[in-house]
């Protein structure tokens, strides 16, 4: 066992301690489902969890795993997470937590992949959405075309975040080449 946990690894150690069964959660970028399964056990059958994103093979991939694993107390949206604060009803807020998995899906096609024009519009939704004390989790990945710029535009839109209502974390591996992944972590204070 490692010293370090992976970040996305940590992303779900901290998340765990935090999401309530009854808990309404967002995947924010679904791909292949895992951190919706992931999300969809924490919060249980009276929970919901709700997800986004732009490729039908992502919602079918995810939909299949949800129904794989008995899950049923989900949603998928076939629409980028710029959108949200649209999709999302009064019934089914605050959020407890929302997760962010950046770049592209592995095994797909490579090209389509998130940048920050519509990932920051997102994570600011994200933050009006969650309740007291949710988390937003993002995983960037600085190491391909694209994820540097978007990585970097995160980052600094975390940075800028008042600290009198956000606590942000950063973590990730600090003598490794080739731009490692790192994980944001943003807690709502108030
Ligand atoms: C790294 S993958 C996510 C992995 C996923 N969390 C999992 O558990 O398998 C990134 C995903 O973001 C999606 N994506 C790209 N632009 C998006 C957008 N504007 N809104 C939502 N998803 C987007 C891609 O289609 C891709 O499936």
């Amino acid at each position: 066992m490692p010293a370090f946990p992976k970040p996305i690894h940590l992303a779900h150690q901290i998340i765990k301690k935090l999401v309530q069964p009854g808990d309404i959660a967002v995947d924010a970028t679904l791909g292949n489902g895992h951190d919706a399964l992931f999300l969809a056990n924490l919060v249980g059958e009276k929970g919901k969890v709700f997800g986004f994103d732009v490729q039908p093979s992502a919602l079918e991939s995810s939909s299949q795993r949800m129904e794989e694993n008995g899950i049923t107390h989900y949603h998928f949206y076939l629409t980028g997470h710029e959108n949200m604060a649209e999709q999302m009803s009064e019934e089914n807020l605050p959020l407890a937590v929302v997760m962010f998995n950046l770049g592209y899906l592995p095994n797909a096609d490579k090209s389509i992949i998130t940048t920050e024009q519509t990932t920051i519009p997102a994570l600011n939704s994200a933050l009006q959405l969650l309740k007291s004390g949710g988390l937003i989790s993002i995983m960037c990945y600085p190491g391909h075309a694209g994820g540097d710029v978007e990585s970097e535009a995160v980052s600094e839109w975390a940075e800028n975040l008042p600290r009198e209502n956000f606590r942000v974390v950063c973590y990730g591996l600090h003598n490794a080449p080739n731009n490692p992944p790192y994980l944001l972590l943003v807690e709502k204070l108030s």
